[in-house]
């Protein structure tokens, strides 16, 4: 079986291959598709990052199995084995609007606990990575544990969807956290989003739905710095189906149960 440090070797070597060739395509002209509606694309470029992953993976690690984005691995319904889940672009709309802000992410798990988490911010060069219970990283620098916060010296990251009209939380509810918050952000893309409140730049990242190659990798390394994960319930997420999600610095969680999502019964 495939010793999670030679898994580790793999992962970062690909993702650095990866992130070049996205950084490359920036001269070509990219080839853009929708896909549920107008503000859902995709490009040449997510899929051509995911067959990538598959052919790697499936020269070295023929056993695994992938579960990502754009559809080029298997037909997901558990996470028996050891399972490699992959966003091959996380925040697509940034790499064709803005050529930044967007990330590769990789989470591997074998029979659902998660061992490696990475997340690569390919404009600025930054890989996350954490094996599980061996500390987290953004490149050779140790990220220290989070230290307990408060909402009102937070920043918290949230898409201000979640404020507006919309089918999946009342407005109401998270309004009252972004007045009360020192400051909101929100960068279009949740992989990085998780690695940000890893390393301890943004106190909690709050949102309604992501799928489950959007926080594969990032809530490993949430965990091994002491941050909280749940979905919007305060429960375990869902791998298959995907969740909403909240991360936060510890004591942010209680906070903003008690305080803002207590009359969340409806969600
Ligand atoms: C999206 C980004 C975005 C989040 C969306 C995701 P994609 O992923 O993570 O920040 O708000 O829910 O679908 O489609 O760019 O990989
Ligand atoms: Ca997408
Ligand atoms: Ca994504
Ligand atoms: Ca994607």
């Amino acid at each position: 079986m495939a010793s999670v440090k030679e898994m580790d070797t793999y992962a970062k070597l690909w993702m650095k291959e990866a992130g070049a060739r996205l950084r490359a395509s920036f001269n070509t002209k990219l080839d853009i598709e929708m896909k549920t509606n107008p503000n859902d694309l995709v490009t040449n470029m997510d899929k051509g990052i995911e067959k990538f992953f598959c052919d790697k993976i499936g020269e070295v690690f023929p056993d695994h199995r992938i579960f990502g984005e754009e559809g080029m691995g298997n037909d997901i319904k558990d996470l028996k084995g050891t399972v490699w889940i992959i966003d091959p672009i996380d925040g697509t709309l940034n790499f064709i609007h803005q050529q930044r802000d967007f990330a590769i992410s990789l989470g591997v798990y074998v029979d659902g606990i998660g061992k490696i988490g990475m997340v690569y911010d390919v404009v600025s060069d930054e890989l996350y990575h954490v094996i599980k219970g061996q500390g987290a990283y953004m490149d050779d620098q140790r990220l220290p544990s989070l230290e307990p916060a408060t909402v009102n010296r937070s920043i918290v990251s949230i898409n201000a969807s979640w404020v507006t009209e919309n089918r999946r939380i009342d407005p109401r509810l998270l309004a009252p956290l972004v007045r009360d918050a020192r400051g909101t952000r929100s960068y279009g893309s949740a992989a990085l989003e998780l690695a940000f409140v890893a390393a301890g730049r943004i106190d909690a990242y709050i949102t309604m739905r992501l799928m489950p190659w959007d926080f594969a990798g990032g809530v490993l390394l949430i965990e091994e710095v002491g941050g909280e994960v749940s979905n919007i319930k305060g429960g375990k997420l869902n791998y298959i189906e995907g969740d909403s999600l909240f991360v936060s610095k510890p004591g942010l969680h209680k906070e903003v149960f008690d305080k803002y999502l207590s009359g969340n019964s409806g969600l």
